[in-house]
């Protein structure tokens, strides 16, 4: 469990508190957006639980932790039990997308033969296959977003914390990538994950917590689900280079499309789509 207890966080310097009084608790294996015009405290709401920063009053416990005695030594092993998205992705330059993502499991002291199945098997959950030698540097905002997601699942964390994971993706990518949580999300991991796309959410029936200047405005336990289809069409209309037939399953794509990432690499062969994302760890 997640608890806020009457935090409130004010930047050195700042005049003004950029989080106050927050009071809230996110239940092992939720899925939690977090919506809010830009400069509402989102990315502050998330750093705390994280412990990126520290509140300026209040009590912070993350899966019985608390962040106000963590001592400095003990934070960076309460970290590895996060799946961090930075919403500016924060991959190493000088790494190629397959060592940017095997790092993150050499730090916990992952065995060699194990990074080598398990990277190639999530960056092709992430259409990445083609760019593991790549740098940083080379690939698209999108490219990057996506690496910095496959960063986040590659160790199969309790807790996944994304930042705006899809904001530089398309429309059906963004889609695709919620759908990939909410699997995670189904076999028990906890998922908080902020998000601009309000159509996305809707289409989602998950619990939606608003922020607004620092204050949670709404806690809505389930949103009344509209359709994949409604938030694809909501977004090509903004983009008309994204056209999608308005009957498309997507969710049938997605597992088809997952499907056949997985049957590339050996360690998912024979796996069913719904168990895509729990394999290729043995
Ligand atoms: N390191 C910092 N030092 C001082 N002020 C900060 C710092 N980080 C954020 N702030 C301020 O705190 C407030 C909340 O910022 P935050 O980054 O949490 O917003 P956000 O909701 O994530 O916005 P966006 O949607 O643009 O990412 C803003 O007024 C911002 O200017
Ligand atoms: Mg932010």
């Amino acid at each position: 469990m997640i608890e806020f207890n009457n935090v409130s966080k004010k930047y050195d310097g700042a005049s003004t508190y950029a989080l106050k009084d927050i009071n809230i608790k996110i239940e092992k294996g939720e899925f939690v957006f977090v919506v809010g015009a830009s400069g509402a405290g989102k990315s502050t709401f998330l750093k705390l639980m994280m412990r990126e920063e520290v509140a300026s009053s209040g009590e912070i416990i993350v899966e019985g932790v608390n962040l106000n005695t963590i001592k400095d030594k003990n934070i960076p092993e309460f970290r590895r039990t996060l799946g961090i998205v930075f919403q500016d992705f924060r991959l190493i330059p000088t790494m190629t997308v397959y060592d940017n993502v095997a790092f993150a499991m050499r730090v916990i002291g992952t065995k060699e033969k194990k990074i080598r199945r398990r990277v190639p098997y999530v960056l092709s959950l992430m259409g990445l296959n083609e760019k593991a030698r790549s740098y940083p540097k080379e690939l698209s905002g999108g490219e990057q977003q996506r690496v910095a997601l496959a960063r986040a699942l590659v160790n199969n964390a309790e807790i996944i914390i994304a930042d705006e994971p899809t904001g530089n993706v398309d429309p059906q990518m963004s889609y695709e990538i919620v759908d990939m949580l909410m699997r995670l999300n189904e076999a028990g991991t906890t998922v908080i994950m902020v998000t601009h796309e309000h159509s996305l959410v809707k289409c989602f029936d998950k619990r939606v917590i608003t922020i607004e200047k620092g204050s949670v405005a709404s806690d809505v336990a389930r949103f009344t689900g509209e359709s994949a289809t409604a938030h694809i069409n909501a977004a090509s209309e903004i983009s008309n280079e994204y056209v999608v037939p308005p009957d498309e399953d997507y969710s049938a794509y997605v597992s088809r499309d997952a499907a056949a990432s997985a049957s590339e690499t050996e360690e998912a062969e024979d796996k069913a789509p719904e168990e895509v994302l729990e394999g290729g760890e043995n």
